[in-house]
């Protein structure tokens, strides 16, 4: 079959990648259904015949003016489709899109008219902010991690930080590989601009963010290092679970130890 990746093993690799992360996301069981959704910046994988591939969708609204993304080239999931099948079959359970020049709408140019994720405004609007910043990320996931979002219903952990505290304290890995922790974004409708706002909002000073009782949204250089922040926090929800399972609140690292840890990993805070 004819397909964008076809001869171009550096956007194969990229896309297969995302296909990989799914199948993870699946396993965990972090992708019930359709949940979850993930966009890639492939801008850099363009050449010129992709640019002129012709659109094989009506011309589509963000919802967002978005100036960065001028001419920018996305994978993305496609909405209503499961990571399960997106892990075997990418092409077909989600697509590529250009942005048009007027950064408010965007057309699907391969390799099916698959509509995009639900979640694009948020999606693209951080991508936008990203590049604004000079940021070399180029994925962001969102998914449903369990015990994550079980946190979510206390409101403790919604308070700033106190999560991200208890975490960070579960094993010393969780601070050296998600060193700006979990932000935490107070409940929105899935898929709305003001969700959208929020996430850019809190993502300057985190690369996860939580939106309460939903789920995660992270970003990184490629879309395997946002799963691994996704999954080293995860890890921690587990850890402390399991503790409060054998019957005790977990003492967690001590602040020394925390100390310790920071200076010799020269992590930021
Ligand atoms: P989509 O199927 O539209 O990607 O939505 C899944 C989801 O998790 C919404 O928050
Ligand atoms: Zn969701």
């Amino acid at each position: 079959m004819e397909s964008i990746l076809n001869n171009r093993p550096a956007l194969a690799a990229e896309v297969n990648k995302v296909a990989e992360v799914a199948g993870y996301l699946w396993q965990k069981g972090w992708a019930e259904r359709n949940g979850g959704n993930i966009t890639v910046n492939i801008t850099e994988y363009v050449d010129d015949a992709i640019k002129a591939m012709p659109a094989i969708s009506e011309v589509k609204s963000i919802g967002a003016t978005l100036p960065h993304l001028k001419g920018c080239y996305f994978y993305c999931k496609g909405t209503n489709k499961r990571m399960r099948d997106l892990a075997r079959f990418p092409m077909e359970n989600g697509s590529v899109i250009r942005i048009l020049d007027d950064c408010a709408s965007y057309v699907i140019i391969a390799d099916n008219p698959v509509q995009p994720t639900s979640e694009l405004p948020s999606h693209l609007s951080v991508h936008n902010d990203m590049i604004a910043r000079g940021l070399n990320y180029k994925a962001s996931v969102h998914t449903h991690p369990i015990e994550l979002v079980a946190m979510t219903h206390n409101k403790k952990f919604l308070e700033k930080d106190v999560a991200t505290r208890l975490l960070w304290s579960m094993i010393p890995e969780t601070k050296a590989f998600c060193p700006r922790g979990l932000g935490i974004i107070p409940y929105e409708l899935p898929s709305s601009l003001k969700l959208a706002e929020a996430t850019i909002k809190e993502l300057a000073d985190y690369d996860v963010v939580m939106w309460e009782k939903h789920g995660v949204f992270a970003v990184d250089v490629d879309v395997m290092a946002a799963f691994d922040q996704i999954d080293v926090l995860n890890k921690s929800a587990l850890i402390y679970i399991a503790a409060k399972n054998m019957g005790f609140e977990p003492d967690g690292m001590s602040d020394e130890q925390m100390k310790e840890m920071t200076i010799a990993f020269k992590l930021p805070k």
